[in-house]
């Protein structure tokens, strides 16, 4: 057997500790390994394809990022090609990846990946790839898992913003917005959140009110407390408004943290102060359950080709990884539900999540 590793979209602590499990189960087996650098650019003669033995995969379970790269841009189904005059058309490439998948004699791949990776992955099974796909994203919010790996990772940093942030805010009698990754699921800013004991928390599935946002702000004024936090996802909008975009065209988020800012500042009087964690949530090592996991879900991808399980991502039902349709996952994106514990608990314990 000669496999096929790929990273692709934004990255998350603990890829290099998938990489390192499927490798080293696929070694364990007498199999072949290589690495698609770059997405799927390694397949488009974009980038190289490289061997990938015990020695490439050494030392690298606590290192963050990826050994392979990455790309969001380099989907074979809607390759983006820039034209003479400036402007991008999108043309079909995955005929070529496919071939070129071939050409190297290679009978599965390893797909690790957010939901737009998945897609991909999915689209190729279909076109006849034998694939497993590995849930990625520190966002958290790929169905059929319980869990995702470098989440843990990114809640851990933002928790320690926020620890930080308490000490100054309080000295200066401020309002500090933090403003956390969470494209469509607010479970960093939860998380975070409750652990870093915000006073406000504001996630995509809750659109928000400012009234309220402001009101939790003032009745901490009248209780002696002077100062505020609040935790915002980036994919937070008010209720009936919009998400906040900072490049429209790529459908970039951002802004939402300075925005509502300005209205407590603008409604409330209090100073306000704003803090964009952004991509140090995807930086770091990887915590130690991020890299049990991905070093669990790399010898389970492993696992599942070698049981011809193609088609399905590997998942966490505790206390089992299991197979899913990448189908199934794809169908039901992770959201955090409104009558889950964890929203209780928030609510339980005083947190405005501003509605
Ligand atoms: O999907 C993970 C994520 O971190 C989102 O929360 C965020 O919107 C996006 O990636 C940003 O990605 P990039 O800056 O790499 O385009």
């Amino acid at each position: 057997m000669k496999i096929a590793i790929s990273t692709g979209g934004g990255d998350a602590p603990g890829l290099n500790a998938v990489i390192r499990g499927a490798v080293l189960a696929a070694i364990h087996r007498g199999w072949q390994c290589v690495g698609v650098r770059r997405g799927y650019a390694g397949l488009l003669g974009e980038d190289r394809v490289v061997p990938l033995d015990a020695n490439a995969v050494r030392g690298i379970t606590h290192l963050g990022g990826t050994i392979l790269g990455t790309s969001n841009r380099g989907d074979p189904f809607r390759f983006r090609v820039q034209q003479l005059d400036g402007t991008w058309t999108e043309r079909d490439r995955s005929d070529e990846a496919i071939a070129a998948f071939h050409a190297l004699g290679l009978d599965a791949l390893i797909a690790i990946g957010g939901d737009g990776s998945l897609r991909i992955a999915q689209q190729l099974q279909q076109k006849g790839v034998p694939v497993v796909g590995v849930p990625k994203t520190i966002d958290n919010d790929v169905g059929g898992t319980v869990a995702t790996f470098g989440f843990d990772t990114a809640v851990q940093t933002a928790t320690e913003a926020i620890d930080k942030l308490h000490s100054t805010a309080e000295s200066h009698e401020r309002v500090m917005v933090v403003e956390v990754m969470g494209r469509f699921a607010g479970w960093i800013a939860l998380h975070s959140g409750i652990a870093g004991s915000a006073d406000v928390i504001l996630i995509p599935e809750i659109p928000f009110d400012i009234a309220k946002v402001c009101d939790k702000v003032r009745r901490r004024e009248e209780e002696g407390r002077h100062f505020s936090i609040v935790v915002v996802s980036e994919g937070a909008a008010p209720k009936g408004g919009s998400v906040s975009l900072i490049d429209p065209e790529h459908q970039r988020l951002g802004g939402i943290g300075d925005k509502v800012a300005h209205l407590i500042a603008e409604m409330t009087g209090k100073e306000t102060r704003t803090l964009v964690l952004g991509h140090l949530q995807r930086g770091g090592s990887p915590t130690t359950f991020d890299r049990l996991l991905g070093l669990r879900f790399g010898a389970a991808a492993v696992r599942f080709i070698a049981e011809g399980r193609f088609g399905s991502m590997v998942a966490l039902r505790p206390p089992l990884i299991t197979a899913v349709p990448i189908e199934e996952a794809l169908a039901m994106p992770r959201r955090v539900p409104l009558d889950s514990d964890t929203i209780a608990t928030a609510r339980d314990i005083g947190i405005s999540l501003g509605d």
